[in-house]
């Protein structure tokens, strides 16, 4: 326990994180960082005094402040103007080029958090501050040192300003509220919210457990460094050990080149790991920048572009029921429809009684809806001070709505469900989610084909549906069917049975067993019969595997029903073996591989899993580590930084012959 390990411990600790934030290249497991940190807190422990300021002990938190002391800006923050559409952008491009003829653009993505200023001094964190009016925010650098993504210490020793957005990834967004409901406390409405909430905590072990992340776009005093451009600015904060978003952010020659980053990531933006809500367009070059200059409140050298709303406002005129495959009941609002994102939207999900009460949503109420991706809408809040005094309080069902038997809510869960296992509603469900793409993949079963057959009598548990062909010929003869799409039906039916086991599995319905999960358990066995015959100690040593799934599939296969359906699935010769065993090819075999741009012949999950069944790997990020980036049409940065690194690039057509 030498002084000169605790600083060894801290430059290793340090140094990983930086690979891991600023690189995107992990060179330590997290076994191994959480060994080095317990090391490092059991010395600093025995010795207060030798304890650093940029140890990375700081990020887990403890420190509490009484409240938030002012600090006034260097540089005011400033906002940016907003434009909407392209008229609007080329407007913008117009204004910019009387003052600087030929203007080169950066386009960032706009990360949808609050913005903060850092203040290093001598190459160590010493300050880091809101926004609030933009001359003066709040001191939040307790919470601030608790972000892994935030270096405390520089690759340089140099005093230095540098600002950027505090965010919350969409998936710690997603952890946090679920902790939330579970917890009966009231959840955030977007991630937004989320992190401010979180840098506005008085103790900083709240803001460490919330897994924040930071992205730097903004340097306020170039000429300090001599930086010319925004581009150099943005390296060279990224060469300090800043987050930047290398990998988004793009340099083009013209508008052209703006109108062409805003369609891609219009089309891509669900697929990021954090919410955008906008792109950020900048004149490059700082000379320009300064000649442009500033209104009282924006720099006239920079734009927001802001996308359509991805929430509305509307009535909420009702509540109904619906019952899922697992038999749970959930609450939906029916609303009074509006157009969001391209659709029209009359329901919206209110996830169960927990989520209603704590959002304290009541029928009548103007509510506030979201739509994320291809997610079901959701109410995220109640306008409150739009209410009447009309409003009629929300009662969780106490019977199923389809067989009114009465509803279990089980221990330590929100959900209520409906435990008859002869309800219609949750079969009809769990056989349509038999036919579904990521399960049996049955194409041409569409939900009300399902609900026809199963009122039909034909359809009543998952081996009916190889039952079916002996009916063929009644099938043809009932109205909307003819010999072609019966052909269609069965031919599909019969192609499913050559499926691999963990699409089996996960059409099966066992709760907690997604996709994911699905894999995970047929690559382990190999086989049904070897999966049925494992012990919950067997499940639950598997990694990933936690003592709840492994419970539930151990009951599962337990069940003397699901035995025999599996063994009728058997006789009607559906596959039972995991079929994704790796056949190594050395086109693939050991390599990382980078998709980026749209594909035409293949599908990116195809893609993926054509190139992992033979023994390679695929990440989202281009760094030393890539092997090979794929490239489709309309490529993103990825293409770039590919060629800057001299990676092996293949076209669409290369990787099919390869294949
Ligand atoms: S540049 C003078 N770049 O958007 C430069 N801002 O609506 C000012 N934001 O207050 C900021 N991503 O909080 C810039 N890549 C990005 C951004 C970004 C998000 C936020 C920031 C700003 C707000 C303006």
């Amino acid at each position: 326990m030498t002084i000169e390990r605790m600083n060894e411990l801290i430059s290793i600790l340090n140094e990983a994180n930086y690979n891991y934030h600023v690189l995107d290249n992990p060179t330590i497991t997290d076994q191994e960082y959480d060994n080095y940190l317990r090391d490092l807190i059991m010395i600093e422990e025995k010795h207060p005094e030798w304890k650093r300021e940029d140890s990375p002990t700081v990020r887990v938190g403890g420190e509490v402040i009484t409240g938030f002391n002012k600090v006034t800006h260097s540089i005011p923050m400033l906002s940016l103007g907003n434009v909407f559409n392209e008229d609007e952008i080329i407007a913008f491009d117009e204004k910019v080029k009387k003052i600087v003829p030929n203007p080169k653009y950066v386009c960032e993505l706009k990360i949808d958090g609050l913005s903060v200023s850092l203040l290093y001094k001598d190459g160590k964190l010493v300050k880091g501050a809101t926004r609030g009016d933009g001359v003066t925010g709040e001191d939040i650098t307790h919470n601030v040192k608790t972000i892994q993504s935030i270096p405390l210490t520089l690759k340089e020793k140099v005093d230095i300003e540098v600002r950027g957005e505090i965010y919350m990834s969409k998936k710690s967004f997603q952890k946090v509220n679920e902790e939330r409901l579970q917890a009966h406390e009231s959840t955030f409405a977007n991630p937004r919210n989320a992190a401010a909430g979180s840098v506005r905590q008085l103790d900083s072990t709240i803001a460490s457990k919330r897994n924040l992340d930071c992205l730097i776009y903004h340097l306020p005093n170039p000429d300090d460094y001599d930086i010319l451009t925004h581009k150099d600015a943005l390296s060279y904060m990224k060469k300090l050990g800043f987050v930047t978003n290398h990998q988004n952010n793009k340099l083009v020659s013209n508008i052209k080149g703006v109108l062409s980053y805003i369609a891609y990531y219009t089309e891509h933006r669900m697929e990021l790991p954090y919410e955008i809500d906008g792109v950020v367009i900048k004149v490059n070059t700082i000379s320009e920048q300064q000649k442009l200059g500033f209104t009282a409140r924006t720099p006239k050298w920079a734009t927001a572009y802001k996308f359509p709303a991805t929430e509305v406002l509307t009535k909420l005129v009702d509540i109904h029921f619906t019952v899922g495959r697992t038999g749970q009941v959930t609450p939906n609002a029916v609303l009074e429809p509006v157009f969001l994102m391209g659709s029209r939207i009359s329901r919206a999900t209110l996830h169960n009684e927990d989520y209603v009460i704590q959002k304290e949503i009541k029928i009548g109420d103007i509510v506030s809806i979201r739509k994320a991706g291809d997610v079901i809408p959701e109410v995220v809040e109640v306008k409150k001070e739009r209410r009447t005094g009309e409003e009629i309080d929300f009662v969780m069902a106490k019977e199923c709505p389809i067989c009114h038997e009465k509803l279990i809510r089980k221990e330590n869960e929100a959900a209520y469900y409906c435990v008859n296992n002869k309800c219609p509603a949750k079969k009809i469900e769990a056989l349509i989610h038999y036919t579904s793409r990521y399960a049996m993949n049955i194409e041409g079963f569409g939900e009300s084909i399902v609900e026809d057959f199963y009122n039909m009598g034909y359809l009543l548990d998952y081996p009916d549906f190889y039952k079916l062909e002996q009916y063929q010929d009644e099938l043809k003869e009932l109205e909307g069917f003819g010999n072609k799409s019966i052909y269609n039906l069965m031919y599909a039916i019969e192609k499913s049975k050559q499926n691999s086991l963990e699409r089996l599995l996960f059409a099966l319905g066992i709760r907690y067993v997604g996709s994911k999960n699905a894999k995970i358990l047929a690559s382990h066995f190999g086989n049904m019969d070897a999966l049925m015959g494992a012990s919950y100690e067997e499940l639950v040593a598997i990694r990933d595997i936690g003592e709840i799934i492994a419970k539930s599939v151990y009951e599962f296969f337990k069940n003397d029903y699901n035995q025999f359906i599996i063994q009728e699935l058997k006789s009607f010769g559906v596959n039972m073996e995991y079929l994704g065993k790796v056949i190594l090819d050395d086109n693939f075999s050991n390599k990382t591989f980078v998709l980026t741009g749209s594909l035409d012949k293949i599908t990116r999950e195809k893609a993926k899993e054509e190139i992992e069944s033979r023994g390679g790997k695929t990440s989202s990020s281009v760094s030393g580590k890539t092997s090979v980036v794929i490239v489709g049409k309309d490529p993103g940065s990825k293409y770039n930084k590919a060629k800057e690194l001299g990676i092996l690039i293949w076209n669409e057509n290369e990787f099919l012959e390869k294949l």
